[in-house]
């Protein structure tokens, strides 16, 4: 039957490697919504639009054509029919998704396509920072996943090989705008499960959320 887990945190919390786990174990499909944000983000750069330009932001958003794949042991993202895959974790556009993700307009046209991909799958772990709370109010387990700023920005570090203070002070940086802008802020919705990943490995949360999955 229809099975729709909402994972929400922000970055460093484990989110994507415990969302696609779980979805492979379920047999679900998974979508990372926040690979979305960043496929537009890569082509507002390309196209040499001033991130911080809302207006022609949206014009980019609404314009190109993105396509995701909800495999969980492995999903292309594709701009107009560029493979972004690896384009869409440089620091680039690390540096300006949060600007990108703040324009109303892009936050209304991805959220609505994210809605149609969770009708279709109907079995699926979704992730990002909105989930629970605006995309999957109605998903049958929220969780909100959370972890101290040092594990957070460790974690994060290991995997992009970036100096550590660096990425902390990035982490600290993209908190800061997801959380204060005007359009769906990252926060945690009131009837989310909070788990505080500091001290947990990856296979103990997984476990954790497949009990609560048949509670
Ligand atoms: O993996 P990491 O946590 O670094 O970031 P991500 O999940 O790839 O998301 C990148 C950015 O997209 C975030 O910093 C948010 O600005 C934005 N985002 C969002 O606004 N809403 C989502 N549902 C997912 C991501």
């Amino acid at each position: 039957g229809r099975c729709v887990v909402a994972v929400d945190g922000p970055s460093g919390s484990g989110k994507s490697t415990v969302s696609r786990r779980l979805a492979a174990g379920l047999g679900a499909r998974y979508l990372d919504t926040g690979a979305m944000y960043r496929a537009i983000t890569w082509a507002v750069l390309r196209s040499g639009v001033d991130p911080a330009d809302a207006e022609s932001v949206a014009k980019v958003a609404g314009e190109v054509d993105l396509r995701i794949g909800t495999d969980p042991a492995g999903y292309g993202v594709t701009v107009d029919g560029h493979g972004v895959d690896a384009d869409i974790r440089g620091p680039e556009v690390t540096g300006a998704v949060s600007a990108v993700a703040a324009v109303p307009a892009v936050r209304a046209l991805l959220v609505g396509r994210q809605r149609d991909m969770i009708t279709t799958a109907g079995r699926i772990v979704v992730e990002g920072r909105d989930i629970g709370s605006v995309v999957a109010p109605d998903a049958d387990l929220k969780v909100y996943l959370t972890a101290s700023e040092a594990a957070r920005a460790a974690r994060r570090s290991a995997e992009d090989a970036v100096d550590v203070a660096a990425t902390a002070a990035d982490l600290a940086r993209r908190d800061r705008l997801d959380s204060t802008r005007k359009a769906d802020p990252l926060q945690q919705s009131t009837d989310a499960v909070v788990l505080d990943t500091t001290a947990l490995g990856i296979d103990e949360v997984v476990t954790r959320l497949r009990e609560l999955l048949t509670e």
